[in-house]
């Protein structure tokens, strides 16, 4: 048995149950080991000082996992992996296509596709709050950023869908399922550069068309740096908005005097899913690499080591929020890093939230009454994402 104090006997609980054992995990480690080494040589950070410092310490703890896990060299190219000033001059172009204006824009969209989606389910009492609404609204949303026309849309949103399977899947537990992925990314690699040359030859009113030929500071982005920027988003904001939306109503589902109150007063809604972002983060933790030799937490970790900073288990840190485990939405200031911190801070929260705000008043707008199925049982997302593959409402039509 290995007695190293620092060294976990335990991995990570899977998320199963919904959640229970993994916060169970992270409050027994927060206290009693919070930088500790599984029996794999990967780190685990718990505290939230200390989370907050492995994702914003980019001169310590680099998002590049090419020099420490081998065979990651040919996924290159996403700005996720970068570090400065590398990532700097792609992220000043992609942020010019997320400035508060640009996703202003974006809102009537946001609430047609919202509308028509549920105009789909008119009529009906049973929802499936991911297949109905939770994922199709920010796969078209991402499809309008990325103007892909419509006559291809019926494929986009098919890659995107597996796309989303893809970043949950075991490779271990499912490797024939993995080989079909893998053979669908490479489909929409060659969609997504073909798209962007010719967005580039051809602009259109779209924001890739923006991207693809905005110069700033002397940098534009290369028909490469566009394609992984759109495959970003595929990965990084699709799943993560859909679970934001339904680990919201499944919060307000567990907590009914609250949403009572919601009903009555909508102006409630962003700090409900903020505090739904806090208690419940769709990403549970992002991976770092560090350089060298790091101390952190009274803790030496050694260079090329792969560090988890576990954002979940930060965002239940007694330390930094008080009554950590309880859902509260009037919480003032709530400082939850589900979105990270640092130069990689993402470039969607705003959009996010939009999405999500706009999908929860028009559920409340057109349904009295908004329960998960009596008896129904939710299946989870085994690993990484907190969420459920489906969420079966039973709904009251006003
Ligand atoms: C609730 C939904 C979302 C959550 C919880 C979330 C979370 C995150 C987190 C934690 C990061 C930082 C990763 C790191 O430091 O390694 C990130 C980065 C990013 N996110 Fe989001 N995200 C969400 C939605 C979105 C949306 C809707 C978009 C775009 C439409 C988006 C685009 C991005 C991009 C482009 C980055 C990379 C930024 C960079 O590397 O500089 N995200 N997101």
């Amino acid at each position: 048995m290995n007695t190293d104090p620092q060294t976990l006997t335990m991995a990570p609980p899977r998320l199963s149950d919904g959640g229970g054992e993994l916060f169970g995990w992270g409050r027994r480690m927060r206290a009693e080991r919070p930088v500790a080494r599984d029996a794999d040589g990967i780190w685990h950070v718990l505290r939230y000082a200390d989370v907050q410092r492995v994702v914003s310490d980019h001169a310590s703890f680099s998002s590049d996992p090419t020099a420490v896990l081998p065979g990651t060299a040919r996924f290159r190219g996403s700005m996720l992996w970068m570090d400065p000033p590398e990532h700097q001059k792609v992220r000043r172009v992609i942020s010019r296509i997320f400035t508060p204006k640009a996703v202003a824009e974006l809102e009537p969209r946001v609430r047609r596709t919202a509308a028509d989606l549920l105009d789909v389910a008119a009529g009906r009492t049973e929802l499936d709050l991911v297949r109905d609404l939770a994922l199709p609204l920010p796969i078209t949303v991402i499809a309008e950023i990325l103007g892909i026309p419509v006559s291809d849309r019926a494929r986009f949103e098919t890659w995107a869908a597996r796309m989303v399977d893809a970043l949950v899947l075991d490779p271990v537990t499912d490797p024939d399922a993995m080989k079909q992925v893998g053979a669908g990314s490479g489909e929409v690699n060659v969609y997504l550069l073909e798209h962007c040359r010719r967005r580039r030859d051809e602009p259109a009113g779209d924001l890739l068309s923006r991207l693809v030929t905005a110069d700033v500071d002397g940098h534009r982005l290369t028909d490469r740096e566009a394609m992984n920027f759109g495959r970003v988003l595929l990965e990084a904001a699709l799943i993560t908005t859909t679970m934001m939306i339904t680990n919201t109503v499944e919060c307000l589902d567990r907590h009914p005097g609250l949403a009572a109150e919601v009903r009555a007063d909508r102006t409630l809604i962003p700090a409900v899913f903020d505090e739904t972002l806090r208690y419940r983060p769709p990403i549970l933790m992002i991976p770092r690499y560090t350089r060298g030799a790091v101390e952190i937490g009274g803790v030496t970790v050694p260079p090329r080591s792969l560090v988890k900073a576990w954002l979940a288990v930060a965002n239940r840190d007694e330390r930094q929020f008080a009554d950590p485990d309880a859902f509260d939405p009037r919480r003032r200031p709530n400082p939850h890093i589900a979105f990270g911190k640092g130069v990689h801070y993402c470039l969607g929260a705003q959009l996010a939230r939009l999405e999500g705000e706009i999908a929860l008043n028009l559920l409340l707008d057109r349904y009295a009454d908004i329960g998960i199925t009596p008896g129904a049982a939710l299946e989870y997302h085994p690993r990484n994402f907190f969420g459920v593959k489906r969420l079966p409402l039973t709904v009251t039509p006003v």
